[in-house]
């Protein structure tokens, strides 16, 4: 763990009250986890927005398997892309709907043109990335 640095913010009242509230709201003890947060967030938010860095995207997936050829393209686009894709789990929701969570560890660009792929293939209900981090850029 590195050396811990203490420094002084400025800030508006009403602005600190806001901050306070929402602090309790979702359980923060103090101030100084939710300001660390609030960085990492902004982190990871860049590790996003840089093409050279590598990051983390958990990916979900609805769809219909009764819907003609689309579990044969699903799995085509991710044989694409093994070495972007870490791990997959699928589930079988009812009679006709199936899940897939994809997890995928690469550069922010593949990893949206992969999932943009697979939700806008036709026949998924639905599709939501989670942009998550690798952690190495968090330490
Ligand atoms: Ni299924």
């Amino acid at each position: 763990m590195s050396k811990i640095t203490r420094f002084g913010v400025s800030l508006e009242s009403t602005l600190l009250e806001k901050f306070d509230q929402l602090n309790t709201q979702k359980g923060y003890k103090n101030r100084s986890e939710a300001i660390r947060d609030l960085i990492r967030e902004k982190l990871v938010s860049e590790e996003w927005n840089s093409s050279q860095q590598e990051t983390v995207g958990v990916f979900s997936l609805v769809y219909d398997h009764h819907q003609r050829e689309l579990n044969k393209t699903l799995n085509h686009i991710q044989h694409q892309h093994v070495e972007v894709i870490v791990s997959s789990t699928h589930v079988h929701i009812d009679q006709h709907n199936c899940l897939e969570v994809i997890i995928l560890k690469g550069k922010a660009n593949i990893i949206k043109k992969i999932t943009d792929q697979l939700t806008s293939t036709r026949g998924v209900k639905h599709g939501e990335l989670i942009m998550t981090s690798t952690g190495s850029s968090l330490k």
